[in-house]
C-alpha cells in the first residue's frame, strides 16, 4: 500500500493544471452534446427557447450536485445557447459587496453571471444579491463614516447561474430567488459508456466496447472521473499493451491505479476500512473519521460520502457515520454480530 503522502485519489476534487485542461478540452458546448440528465436538459431547452422567442432574459438558474457531474459545463452551455456573454466568479472570490457590485454594474442586458460555489458567498455579499436578482437594482453604501451615503444603482436585466455542491448550506432567501433549479445526479452506467466513447473520440484514443464499459462502471457515475481514468488507462495501454483499450487492458490498468471493482479509489477504501476496522463499523463522527484518513472533513463530506451513500456503503446517522453490511461484505469483513453499527439496520 502506498503511504498517505503518495496516495493519489482519482475522485479528488482539487484539480491539477492538467485536469483543468482536460476538463476544457472535453467540455460539451451544446445541450445536444451534453450526455444524459434528460429531465434537466429538457427543462433547460424549453426555458431557453421560450426566453429567446419572447426576447426575454432567462430566469435565474441554480445547478446543484456532487463535483464533476457537469455544473460548470451546463452553465457555459446555457449562455452559449442563449448567445450571450458570461461573467464567471465564485462565492469565496466575492469577499466584499464592492466585488459583486463591480461585476453586476458591468453586465449588459441578457448577460449571464455565473457564481460557482455559491453556498460560500459571504452573508453581506449575499444580501445585495437579493435585490439584484429580484428587482435588478442594488443598494450600496459609498464612503465611510459621516460622509457615507446610500446609493441605489439600477442594473441591466441579467441571468444569474449559481452552482453548488452543498445546496443544504444555502439560505432560504437565496434559494427562493432562483426560478429554475436543476439537481444533477450520478450518471447510470449506460450514459457513462457514452461519455467515455465521446471523450475517447475527442482524444483520439482507441477503445472497444468492453474497454469503455470497464472504465464507465468504475467511474462512480461521474464524468470527470471517467475522463481522468480514461487518460490514465490510455497511458497504461500505450506502455503495457498495444495501445488499444480493451476490457482486459482496462481491468489490468485499474489494478495498477488501485481502483477497485465498485470504482472505489484508495481514499474511499481507506474511509470504509477506517470505519470498519478502527471504529467497529461506527458510528464515528465526521472529524474523527477525516483525521483517521488524513483528509479534510469538507472534502470527505462533499466528494467521498455522497457516492459511498449512493452505493449503500455508508449511512449518516445523528451519532455519526456507519458502515452498512454491504460495505462489510465488499471489503471481505464479517459484520460483528450485535455491534452498534449493525444494530442500526
Ligand atoms: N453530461 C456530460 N456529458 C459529457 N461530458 C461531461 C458531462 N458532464 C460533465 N462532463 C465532463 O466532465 C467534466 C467536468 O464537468 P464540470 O462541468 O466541470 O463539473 P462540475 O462543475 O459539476 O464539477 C467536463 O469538463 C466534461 O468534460
Ligand atoms: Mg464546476
Amino acid at each position: 500500500m502506498p503511504t498517505e503522502n503518495e496516495r493519489e485519489s482519482i475522485a479528488a476534487e482539487s484539480l491539477s493544471a492538467e485536469d483543468q485542461a482536460l476538463d476544457l478540452t472535453l467540455r460539451p458546448r451544446t445541450l445536444a452534446e451534453f450526455v444524459g440528465q434528460a429531465a434537466n436538459k429538457e427543462q433547460l431547452r424549453i426555458f431557453i427557447e421560450a426566453a429567446r422567442n419572447r426576447g426575454e432574459v432567462l430566469d435565474h438558474v441554480l445547478l446543484s450536485g456532487p463535483p464533476g457531474l457537469g455544473k460548470t459545463t451546463l452553465a457555459a452551455i446555457i449562455s452559449n445557447e442563449l448567445g450571450v456573454n458570461t461573467r464567471s466568479t465564485s462565492g469565496p472570490a466575492l469577499e466584499r459587496q464592492g466585488d459583486l457590485a463591480a461585476i453586476l454594474t458591468n453586465l449588459e442586458q441578457g448577460d449571464v453571471m455565473f457564481i460557482d460555489e455559491i453556498h460560500r458567498l459571504p452573508r453581506t455579499v449575499e444580501e445585495i444579491l437579493y435585490p439584484a436578482m429580484e428587482d435588478f437594482q442594488i443598494d450600496i453604501i459609498i464612503g465611510k463614516g459621516p460622509a457615507a451615503r446610500d446609493v441605489r444603482l439600477p442594473l441591466p436585466r441579467f441571468t444569474l447561474i449559481g452552482a453548488t455542491t452543498r445546496v443544504g448550506l444555502m439560505t432560504a432567501p437565496l434559494l427562493t430567488r432562483f426560478g429554475v433549479s436543476c439537481r444533477l445526479d450520478y450518471y447510470p452506467v449506460g450514459e457513462m459508456v457514452q461519455i467515455v466513447h465521446r471523450a475517447a473520440g475527442i482524444l483520439k484514443i482507441e477503445i472497444d466496447e468492453t474497454g469503455a464499459h470497464e472504465i464507465a462502471r468504475r467511474s462512480r457515475g461521474t464524468p470527470r472521473v471517467a475522463n481522468r481514468l480514461l487518460r490514465r488507462v490510455r497511458d497504461y495501454a500505450e506502455v503495457e499493451a498495444d495501445r488499444v483499450i480493451t476490457g482486459d487492458v482496462a481491468a489490468r490498468a485499474m489494478v495498477m491505479l488501485q481502483v477497485d471493482d465498485m470504482g472505489l479509489d484508495v481514499l474511499d477504501q481507506a474511509v470504509m476500512e477506517a470505519i470498519i476496522d478502527k471504529f467497529s463499523g461506527g458510528p464515528v463522527g465526521l472529524k474523527t473519521l477525516a483525521s483517521a484518513v488524513g483528509e479534510e472533513p469538507d472534502t470527505l463530506e462533499e466528494v467521498y460520502e455522497p457516492y459511498l451513500m449512493q452505493i449503500g456503503f455508508l449511512k449518516r446517522t445523528p451519532r455519526g457515520r456507519v458502515a452498512t453490511p454491504r460495505a462489510f461484505k465488499h471489503l471481505g469483513r464479517e459484520p460483528a454480530t450485535g455491534s452498534e453499527g449493525e444494530s442500526l439496520f
